[in-house]
């Protein structure tokens, strides 16, 4: 998937052409990327946000002056939290607003906050885009490092007029935004880390073994995302069923031992982020041999000792990595236990998740979780744990920059 883990902001503006935006997205999702849609009022007269959110599958932006969403997300970090805005249908009028840093609504106070890179899509009348003014904003767009995909020549939907206006096809506004975001410098490039993910066994005999419902899924998905922005990982994986992920270095382990050698084999890193739901326990003493049950004896009793600590260790390691990162599983008082535990454990930050069995999250596809740092606790919405990932590694990235 050529756009795989890509966050595109799409700004939708008020034009015919934004029935097209509709494959837009479609064709976005279907190579891995997500689509996180703003609606301009005009927008909204030619497709229904109903449409647009189906399509992305998400919540779609279309009030500045509004305080539910300014909380939520807010347009600051919408402009921020994508790897590039893309504007499609762009009229003629946005284009106007954006070369002028006019801010009047959700979408041009987007991208006058914007640091990332933005595409526009122009659709107008052809007498529109030849407009002196419009001339002029192109113009000034440019100059400010603004790309443009088309507008194409061809026949108006509404008029008939032919001439140059009609928006670029989906296909080739996605080829466009693969060129753009290929040819730009990754945030992570030269950056190593280690991502531990997955459960640990912890062998009671040669056959069995204490385990927990742990699916990897996370902590692989952690591990590509800081790979598509650059960085070079070595994923130390407990033992799953999901495939390693592709551009990663694995190393597969069984035990937290196993685990903890893996993970100081690979220092010195930039980035740790310790994600493994590691045993905390193991059995004193390990059989060699099948335990046998034998009519009348009493069942076995296991004597377990600590397993040692990786996050710990790597938090508080003569070789410790710029930023350290753990997870928090936690049933109950996620918020409080998280704090205390950035401080005993030496991270950055805590990801800390509720991971009650009614959430679904151990071994589900979503999660939902709270950044904790010294400087405080942030809520994310419940996203796919690839979102999560993502994200996550855009926020490693800002740091370390
Ligand atoms: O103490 P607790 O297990 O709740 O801490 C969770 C965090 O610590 C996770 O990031 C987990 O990967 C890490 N951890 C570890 N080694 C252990 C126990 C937990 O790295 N033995």
């Amino acid at each position: 998937m050529t756009l795989k883990d890509k966050r595109i902001l799409l700004i939708i503006s008020g034009g015919i052409a934004a029935y097209k935006s509709l494959d837009l997205i479609r064709r976005l999702r279907e190579r891995g990327a997500s689509v996180r849609p703003v609606m301009t009022k005009g927008a909204e007269e030619f497709v229904t946000p109903l449409a647009v959110g189906a399509l992305s599958g998400g919540k779609v932006f279309t009030e500045l002056f509004s305080r539910e969403e300014e909380q939520d997300v807010g347009h600051i970090r919408l402009a921020r939290e994508c790897d590039l805005i893309l504007v499609a249908p762009a009229t003629a009028d946005l284009m106007a607003k954006m070369a002028n840093g006019l801010a009047n609504d959700l979408a041009s106070a987007v991208l006058l906050a914007a640091d990332r890179p933005v595409l526009v899509a122009p659709a107008m009348n052809p007498k529109m885009w030849a407009n002196r003014a419009t001339e002029r904003n192109v113009e000034t767009l440019k100059g400010d490092g603004i790309r443009f995909i088309g507008p194409m020549k061809g026949e108006m939907a509404e008029s008939g007029e032919a001439g140059l206006g009609r928006m670029a096809e989906p296909l080739e506004i996605v080829a466009a935004v693969e060129a753009l975001l290929d040819g730009l410098p990754k945030p992570l490039a030269g950056r190593t880390a280690i991502v531990t993910s997955g459960p640990t066994h912890e062998p009671i005999d040669p056959v069995r073994y204490i385990a927990n419902r742990s699916s990897g899924r996370q902590g692989h998905a952690i591990a590509a995302a800081l790979a598509a922005l650059g960085a070079e990982v070595t994923l130390v994986s407990g033992p799953v069923t999901i495939p390693d992920p592709a551009g990663v270095t694995t190393q597969h382990v069984e035990t937290a031992r196993e685990m903890l050698e893996a993970v100081e084999a690979a220092l010195p890193a930039d980035i740790a982020v310790m994600v493994a739901a590691v045993a905390d326990w193991r059995v004193a003493a390990s059989a060699d041999e099948k335990i046998k049950k034998k009519p009348g004896d009493a069942p076995p009793a296991l004597q377990l000792t600590e397993n040692p600590d990786i996050l710990k260790t790597v938090g508080h390691h003569a070789r410790r990595p710029a930023v350290v990162i753990g997870f928090a599983a936690e049933t109950q008082d996620v918020e409080t236990n998280g704090r205390a535990k950035l401080e005993r454990k030496g991270a950055d930050f805590i990801v800390a998740n509720d991971v009650s069995p009614e959430t679904g999250i151990m071994g589900g596809t979503r999660n939902s979780v709270k950044i904790i740092s010294a400087g405080g606790v942030d809520a994310w919405p419940d996203l796919s744990k690839e979102d999560v990932a993502a994200r996550l590694a855009a926020m490693i990235a800002d740091r370390l920059s």
